[in-house]
């Protein structure tokens, strides 16, 4: 395993990089008296443009921990991603797109593909004088586009979408991935979906036409658009925000015109066909191109993680830590931020089933030396809210440390139980919150009092789809 491991980084995968682990003041130090209790190391890698969100989220768990912990996440894009979990090289995959069927049923190992954020893909472009969202396209305008078909920007079928629009007389630059990548997926899929403008396919890689420009990555896509004018291309959501590229409208099956913002991307997830289990090798066919609605973004998709059900062989605390940060990823903590990485929480349906599948993960046991050393039971501190009617206090998937022999104490927990004052909002999906200021989670992962009322919001605000 190490050895496959050490090869995929020597092989030259892009854009390695490391979160560090973050060992909090309440860090323990096992004495190592088996290698079962040396730092574990939990290896992640695949979507490039969920390396915020997941990095974030890594560094959270670690500084929630009470364990000395290595998490990592290597930015390889969703294609490579999915290649170095079915080779056993990482523990997780963070994948734009699920295993297609064949993929999942030939691969030799029983996997969970757990859904835990919705992503949605725009268009960006760099047209000086025209701000973002003003420009306005459809699927076959884009399939035009894509094709090197319509080439200028004042072609009369652009035109015809814009009357307002004071479109340059200037030839269109085409911007594309040239790693394997979910979002190309999910745009060729888009684009697919009508075959009579679309005839180029879809897939993580595609043959384009030679009027293409191919750059490397999420972070290559937004830097090309943001230093040349009159280029267009594709990046998720929140790439888009944050570098502060501007952002197409898209014609959705309704006839509106949408950006990601103006959509209530819950309510679309809340309609999806979905497949009896995490373990299922449906999801490739979990559709939100057939949603109709004014409210729906043309093209979102679920973001997954990935990984062996059975987590046995890790050893404890590794397999311990892998099965946590599953939890983490779901908890209301990190739900309640999605927004703040341009990604949308699932809602209340989706994350039972993924909630599910992730407390089912299988670890190794406890060793029998496991108390002598204080070693805890639990490493991150997840917090997820009970189901409605539950007794308050008895929070399912909770990993309250302290419940283990001489575990030690959680970061202390503020007193007071009021609501913060200038608590956001939780009804999100209407607003573009990146454009304004973060949400602030006070207490963030930590079972704390006060946290605990504004991390409960978001079970409360999902429970109504
Ligand atoms: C991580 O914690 C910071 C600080 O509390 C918070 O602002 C951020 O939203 C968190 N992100 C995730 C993904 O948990
Ligand atoms: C995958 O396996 C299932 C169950 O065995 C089978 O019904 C399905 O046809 C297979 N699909 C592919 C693409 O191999
Ligand atoms: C468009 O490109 C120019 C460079 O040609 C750059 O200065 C500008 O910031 C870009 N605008 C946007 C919105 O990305
Ligand atoms: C999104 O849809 C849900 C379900 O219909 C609805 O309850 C909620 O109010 C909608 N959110 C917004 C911001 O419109
Ligand atoms: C998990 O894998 C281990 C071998 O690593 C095996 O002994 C155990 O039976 C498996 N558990 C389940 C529930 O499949």
């Amino acid at each position: 395993m190490w050895t496959a491991c050490s090869l995929a980084v020597l092989t030259g995968l892009a854009l390695v990089a490391h979160a560090a682990a973050q060992s909090g003041t309440d860090a323990l130090s096992p004495s190592a008296s088996s290698a079962d209790f040396s730092t574990p190391i939990v290896k992640g890698s695949g979507s490039t443009a969920a390396s915020e969100l997941t990095r974030a989220a890594l560094t959270n768990a670690s500084a929630t921990g009470n364990a000395q912990m290595s998490l990592t996440y290597d930015s390889v894009g969703s294609g490579q991603g999915q290649k170095n979990l079915l080779q056993n090289a990482y523990d997780y995959a963070i994948s734009d797109v699920p295993l297609s069927e064949a993929v999942y049923n030939s691969s030799a190992k029983d996997l969970f593909q757990i859904p835990f954020a919705i992503n949605s893909v725009t268009i960006v472009y760099n047209i000086s004088g025209i701000p973002s969202g003003a420009l306005r396209l459809d699927r076959p305008t884009l399939a035009a586009i894509y094709s090197c078909d319509i080439t200028l920007w004042n072609d009369p079928i652009i035109a015809g979408l814009n009357p307002g629009l004071a479109l340059p007389t200037r030839p269109i630059t085409v911007v594309v991935r040239t790693d394997a990548s979910g979002t190309t997926q999910q745009v060729t899929e888009y684009l697919a979906a009508d075959a009579n403008t679309w005839t180029l396919g879809s897939g993580k890689t595609i043959g384009w036409p030679k009027c293409v420009v191919t750059v490397q990555g999420s972070e290559g896509v937004v830097s090309y658009v943001s230093a040349n004018t009159l280029s267009i291309g594709y990046v998720e959501y929140g790439q888009a925000r944050k570098g502060g590229v501007s952002v197409a409208a898209l014609k959705n099956n309704a006839g509106a015109f949408v950006t990601p913002w103006q959509a209530n991307i819950t309510r679309m997830a809340n309609d999806l066909v979905l497949p009896p289990s995490a373990a299922s090798a449906q999801w490739e066919h979990v559709n939100f191109l057939s949603l109709v609605g004014a409210y729906v973004y043309p093209i979102c998709g679920l973001e997954f993680i990935m990984l062996n059900i059975n987590q046995t062989s890790k050893g404890y605390m590794a397999s311990t830590i892998m099965k946590e940060f599953t939890l983490y990823l779901l908890s209301d903590a990190v739900q309640y931020c999605m927004q703040n990485y341009g990604y949308t929480a699932i809602p209340l349906r989706l994350c039972r089933l993924a909630r599910g599948a992730a407390r089912t993960i299988v670890v190794a046991p406890r060793p029998p030396d496991a108390d002598a050393i204080s070693l805890p039971s639990s490493f991150i501190n997840v917090y997820i809210a009970p189901p409605p009617g539950t007794a308050p206090g008895a929070a399912p998937g909770a990993a309250p440390g302290a419940a283990s022999s001489g575990a030690p104490a959680l970061a202390s927990a503020p007193t007071s139980s009021q609501p913060k004052p200038g608590m956001p909002n939780p009804n999100l999906p209407l607003v573009d919150h990146l454009a304004g200021s973060p949400l602030v989670v006070p207490g963030n992962g930590v079972i704390a009092a006060a946290g605990r009322r504004l991390l409960d919001t978001w079970s409360e605000w999902a429970e109504q789809f």
